[in-house]
């Protein structure tokens, strides 16, 4: 048997700072306690959410059944050799602490994901991305708790199926694994990636041509904190709407009537719509409804400025795919995964 908490406070658990109450909590950090805990689940049929640092989720007040934290911490270098370096993490470790002490380590490759915040075991699920670098360019593999076999298995990066925001553990196989550890494959030498137009203008701003690897994680901690709300003092989830990907076709109707539109060519014949543009262009950047709003630095993050509910989020994210369907004829998904559904 597991030793269950029972009503637990989330409060401090999920990053939009909802008050929300778990009916049974329990946090695992061996593989044992795992099974024991998901044989208990599966025996009582409740429902179950794996938390890692809360950071993508719109959490509902009350949440029946279990939730499970995954605790597993370590950073442990496999492979370092001239050509690569391969480190395994904890599922459960902080991701900025692990892109810090990378950074420490002289392991290069995850400097542009600096004060992403969230768990590393939550980074694959939506392959984290930020300024020009997406978690899939530097992912080794994984190990997971397959709960359809009841084994560890080992996942490489392509039966991972990485895209945009996604993976399988997203979108094909939702609650099928739980990750455990994960390996990534790193550099000793050190290739800045400056694709990202407003890294660049930053880096040059400052006078830094050609920027070492603490220039770059520095950067880009700059201008995450200028842009971004953070977490502690204003309750978010990031960025909440993903941004949409339209044909070419559709694209150049909205630039017709809206010339300034902010848009970067995608996969073939289509086009990545900034949403954050769009929401501004409705005219939401800087809403408030209640206790919840929309950052006034940017309109791609809506916020809790306290006491807020997921029921008032969510009316303020409808009224916006709404407004911004009914302008542009664009409809924005949300990203954050909303629980229980
Ligand atoms: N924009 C506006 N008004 C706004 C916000 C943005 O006009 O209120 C315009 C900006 O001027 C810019 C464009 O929209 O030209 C894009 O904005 P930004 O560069 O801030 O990036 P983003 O597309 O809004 C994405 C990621 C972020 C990531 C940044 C930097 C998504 C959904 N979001 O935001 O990820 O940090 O790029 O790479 O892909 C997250 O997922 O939680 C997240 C923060």
């Amino acid at each position: 048997m597991s030793s269950w908490n029972s009503d637990v406070d989330l409060s401090g658990k999920n990053s939009l700072g909802f008050k929300v109450t778990a009916e049974r909590y329990l946090q695992v950090d061996s593989i044992e306690s795992l099974r024991i805990a998901l044989y208990e689940v599966e025996q009582n049929n409740w429902p179950l959410l794996i938390l890692g640092g809360g950071s993508n989720l719109v959490l509902k007040d009350y949440l029946p059944g279990a939730v499970i934290s995954v605790a597993t911490q370590g950073v442990h270098v496999l492979v370092d050799n001239e050509s690569e370096a391969i480190v395994e993490v904890g599922a459960g470790e902080n991701w900025h602490g692990f892109v810090g002490q990378l950074l420490q380590m002289g392991l290069h490759g995850l400097e542009n994901l600096a004060l992403i915040p969230g768990n590393v075991g939550a980074a694959p699920v939506q392959n984290i991305g930020a300024y020009g670098v997406e978690l899939a360019d530097c992912f080794h593999s994984l190990t997971a708790y397959d709960r359809k076999s009841g084994e560890l298995v080992q996942l490489s990066k392509e039966q991972c199926q990485f895209g945009y925001r996604d993976s399988i553990f997203k979108s094909k196989e939702p609650g099928r694994y739980i990750i455990w550890q994960v390996r990534f494959s790193l550099s000793s030498v050190f290739q800045p990636n400056l694709s990202y137009k407003g890294l660049q203008e930053y880096l040059s701003s400052i006078g830094v041509r050609e920027p070492n690897a603490h220039d770059v994680y520095k950067a880009v901690c700059e201008i995450r904190q200028s842009k971004l709300p953070t977490p502690s003092e204003i309750g978010n989830a990031g960025s909440f709407f993903e941004n949409p990907v339209v044909p070419e076709a559709e694209y150049h109707r909205i630039k017709q009537d809206y010339p300034s539109l902010v848009a970067y060519p995608d996969r073939e014949s289509h086009y990545k719509l900034a949403a954050g543009w769009l929401i501004d262009q409705a005219g939401w950047k800087g809403h408030c409804s209640g206790s919840v709003g929309v950052y006034d630095k940017q309109a791609l993050v809506l916020v809790n400025h306290g006491g807020g509910s997921c029921t008032e989020l969510l009316d303020l994210a409808k009224e916006i795919q709404d407004s911004v369907l009914d302008k542009f004829g664009v409809s924005l998904q949300m990203e954050p995964r909303v629980y229980p559904v």
